[in-house]
């Protein structure tokens, strides 16, 4: 079909271009017919633009008529100033309007399954399915857009400080540690398998060997694991390695990278350097490894205070295993029953086995357990909690291990309730650090590595991981930005017989070992640098500064939290040809 190309966009006409004849392209908006007259807006990416269509021109008017929303026209007129009172100050372009003279329709549209609006009440589901219709609304639109700006930000500061991007295979072999890989079938190696990256780790050490020095890419790796708001089964990471280098040079690479980008995308000035905690410390008052600071509301421990009390969850939770943990919520005194009862609920689906609240009233303890207190107990719960007249205090008893995060859940639930957190809320963006290096698994009776199994142990504890590998500290860091982890990474071991002391304490044999990582392994015997690094979740941090709560707002074509892509359905079966050249049978259900 013949149509002129647009001479301008849709949103950039303005009162200096009164009296220009003009082209623009585009998808009908709106459509309205106001006293013999049609108005249409025509949109596209970078705006919306109103045209006018004056019943003396017959012809063209007829041809308006047929306009429906999303038809693809391309309307050639003149542009006039909008009347006095009609002028839009919410439009970029609300000065003007256009009067067309010429219209092609370009291609007819079927009515969508929603409106292509800012506010829209239509299921995710449905959006997802049609997830191009989405893509049109301006707030997905500007998600995207800030995505690229992101990008291109994160592109030329590693360019300008001689990082090298370089891309690593998609196709590699499967090291699952962590979360489950997804594999794919070889159809030239019957029976055998490559993986899905779960991070280019393996291959980014590799470049260190090779001398590349500082090295970055943003990158698609893939995990099969239990998706949340947060998670998907591919996601982006900006992954980063260098040698020659500890924490501290991280630390400054990535804080200068995060001020940046403040600064860009935000016109914010962080300022550096970036406060630190300590992951013991961060799980001790705020019960998570990814405390959100920018409220207070620490976790206060009462063991002390109680630990010879007559009420016995008290006494029996107060040993070093145990945790009589409270918060204090101000000027809350008239939490009602129902709201207290949700909240003894929500902590107890999480595994608490109940919530203890005490109200301060006129100087004194009113609780249902205060009859199994002592004076002396209340005034040091007073005194240790600080809490005020009209001050609530929540405490949960328990195992500490399993508490503490409860308690730290409990935190966000009461600083949601309470709207301790609002839009003019500082940014909380710190570093965690000192991680343990291993984490024990009741069920499977072994130890993990709590980042990967190539994360440094802290030189002084070396020793201990044959004797106490509970113990051992590892020299990794998690970058925490309002309460989500937004990056991590670690300094690497880069010594053979420290990776095999590593794998030992994994339980990993040296035939495992060898057969998983041998190719490392065997790289580390051909002179290893020093080197660290870090990798960002992309998605999520573009997703905080978006100002979204879904990673899916941030990418173009999310999958469900059930991994599933409503669009074009997959995954999907495939033919039995397909399975066999693949060497595939599938089984029953066992
Ligand atoms: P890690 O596993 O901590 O480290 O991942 C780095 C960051 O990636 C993000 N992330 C995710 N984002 C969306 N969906 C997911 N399923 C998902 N999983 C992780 C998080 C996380 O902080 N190779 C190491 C990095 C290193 O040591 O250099 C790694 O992958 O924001």
């Amino acid at each position: 079909m013949k149509f002129n190309r647009r001479t301008h966009n849709n949103g950039e006409l303005r009162a200096a271009n009164v009296g220009e004849k003009v082209t623009l392209n585009g998808w009908v908006n709106s459509r309205r017919d106001l006293g013999g007259l049609i108005f249409i807006t025509v949109r596209d990416r970078y705006g919306i633009t109103q045209i006018v269509f004056e019943p003396e021109k017959q012809k063209l008017y007829e041809t308006a008529k047929k306009l429906r929303s999303e038809f693809v026209i391309s309307v050639e007129g003149v542009v006039r100033a909008r009347p006095d009172g009609m002028v839009n100050p919410k439009m970029a372009t609300g000065e003007i309007e256009v009067v067309a003279e010429k219209l092609i329709i370009l291609n007819e549209a079927e009515t969508p399954p929603f409106p292509i609006s800012d506010k829209i009440d239509a299921s995710e589901e449905l959006r997802l399915k049609y997830r191009y219709l989405d893509l049109r609304r301006t707030e997905l639109q500007q998600a995207l857009l800030l995505r690229h700006k992101m990008y291109q930000i994160v592109r030329r500061f590693f360019d300008e400080r001689d990082f090298i991007e370089v891309e690593t295979p998609v196709l590699m072999k499967s090291t699952p540690e962590g979360a489950r890989d997804y594999l794919v079938p070889s159809r030239l190696h019957k029976g055998k398998f490559y993986a899905l990256p779960q991070s280019p780790q393996t291959y980014k050490q590799l470049l260190m060997v090779a001398g590349f020095d500082r090295y970055f890419q943003i990158t698609k790796c893939f995990r099969d694991e239990d998706l949340r708001a947060d998670r998907q089964p591919e996601f982006t990471q900006i992954d980063v390695e260098m040698s020659f280098v500890d924490t501290e040079d991280i630390f400054e690479i990535v804080e200068d990278l995060m001020k940046r980008l403040f600064k860009e995308i935000k016109n914010y000035e962080l300022k550096l350097p970036l406060p630190r905690i300590s992951y013991d410390e961060a799980v001790n008052k705020y019960g998570s490894d990814k405390p959100d600071l920018r409220f207070g509301l620490e976790i206060i421990h009462l063991n002390d205070v109680v630990k010879n009390s007559e009420f016995k969850v008290f006494a029996e939770n107060s040993g070093e295993n145990g945790i009589i943990g409270a918060l204090l919520v101000e000027n809350s005194a008239d939490y009602s029953r129902s709201k207290l009862d949700a909240l003894t609920k929500y902590v107890k689906e999480l595994g608490a086995g109940g919530l203890i609240w005490m109200k301060i009233n006129n100087g004194e303890i009113q609780s249902p357990i205060a009859k199994f207190l002592s004076e002396n107990e209340k005034t040091e719960i007073i005194n240790k909690t600080g809490a005020k007249e009209g001050d609530l205090i929540l405490i949960i008893a328990g195992n500490k291990q399993k508490m503490l995060p409860v308690l730290g859940a409990l935190r966000l639930e009461i600083a949601r309730r309470n709207n301790l957190i609002d839009g003019n809320s500082e940014p909380s963006l710190l570093w965690v650090t000192d991680f343990p290096l291993l984490e024990w698994d009741e069920e499977t009776q072994r130890f993990y590595a709590m980042h990967h199994p190539f994360t440094s142990p802290r030189i002084e504890d070396l020793p201990l991981l044959d004797s106490n590998p509970e113990k051992v500290k590892a020299r990794a860091y998690d970058l925490v930005l309002n309460g989500n982890e937004i990056a991590g990474g670690s300094i690497r071991i880069h010594n053979r017989d420290v990776q095999e002391k590593m794998f030992r304490a994994l339980g990993i044999s040296e035939e495992e070992a060898e057969e998983k990582f041998g190719f490392l392994l065997n790289a580390f015997k051909y002179g290893a640098p020093p080197h660290g690094g870090i990798a960002f979740g992309f998605d999520r941090l573009a997703m905080l500064f978006a100002g979204r709560s879904s990673i899916r707002d941030v990418i173009a074509f999310p999958k469900t939290t059930s991994a599933l892509s409503l669009m074009d359905d997959s995954p999907s079966y495939v033919s039995e040809e397909q399975l066999k050249e693949l060497h595939i049978k599938i089984r029953e259900d066992e």
